[in-house]
């Protein structure tokens, strides 16, 4: 029997990628500039292959499927913009915990960006698979490819992709910018707040009335409808590619940059 569409956002709550401790590991260990700077490249460039729409959107259509496409279309156009501020924020937080002026200007897009390719190059540039043109790891590479197949129109394609689009909402809304809240705001480290302009982009994304609270439903409206026997496989196979991606990306991250199991070790020590 076919998952219903309750079954489907279960499994993705129950997957490790929802709960992964990559964020409360960094607001345990409270990092150095450098580890910052290589955290938020790869996250940066994880994100900005989530947000193009691509074929997708008009793939969807194409399937006789106007109402879904447009609440796609809808996530894709409320990601615009959404790079600067990422790189804004991630900026403003690099000065703020190097106590200097690392990022003079955090509002000029590509200086930061290239600030952080730099700490990304210096800290996993060793790491097997790294690709020192894009600063990207294996792992990074592979999360980001599974948008690529957004490129594509095929029924099959098209019906993998809306379930990668629910698990990636799911997680924004409940792992990814809860995640980033708990490290760069409630941990206190770096003493900035919501109101502070430079993080708009978290204002934006966070809450009941954030972006991604709007994105999820829009995904999980789109998915029960289409849903079927026939749609249900291809549905987890996608929601399954990105979670097992997204969570290898963040156990690399965590393990090399973030000392995994630190906070675990520290508790059963104390
Ligand atoms: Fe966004
Ligand atoms: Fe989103």
């Amino acid at each position: 029997m076919a998952k219903t569409i309750d079954e489907i956002v279960d499994y993705i709550r129950n997957h490790r990628c929802y709960t992964h401790p990559i964020f409360q590991n960094w607001a345990a260990v409270d990092p150095n500039p450098k580890v910052v700077g290589a955290l938020f490249h790869q996250i940066q460039c994880f994100c900005a292959s989530t947000r193009p729409g691509w074929n997708f959107p008009v793939a969807v259509k194409e399937l006789g499927l106007a109402e879904e496409s447009a609440l796609l279309q809808e996530i894709v156009e409320s990601e615009e913009d959404h790079g600067p501020h990422l790189a804004t924020m991630a900026g403003f937080i690099l000065n703020r915990t190097s106590k200097s002026e690392i990022c003079p200007d955090v509002y000029d897009q590509q200086a930061v960006e290239s600030k952080l390719k730099d700490y990304s190059d210096e800290l996993l540039g060793r790491l097997p698979g790294y690709d020192s043109d894009s600063g990207l790891t294996t792992q990074a590479r592979r999360g980001i490819a599974v948008f690529d197949r957004r490129k594509r129109t095929d029924r099959d394609s098209t019906f993998r992709n809306l379930g990668t689009a629910l698990a990636l909402e799911m997680i924004s809304n409940r792992q990814l910018i809860p995640g980033e809240k708990h490290c760069l705001i409630d941990s206190g480290l770096y003493g900035v707040s919501m109101s502070d302009p430079e993080m708009h982009y978290l204002a934006e994304h966070w809450g009941e009335i954030g972006a991604e609270q709007q994105h999820e439903k829009n995904a999980v409206t789109a998915v029960a409808s289409i849903l079927s026997v026939e749609t249900e496989p291809l549905i987890m196979e996608g929601a399954k590619d990105f979670l097992d991606s997204l969570a290898n990306l963040w156990d690399v991250l965590d393990s090399a940059l973030l000392q995994s199991g630190y906070k675990t070790e520290a508790a059963a020590a104390a």
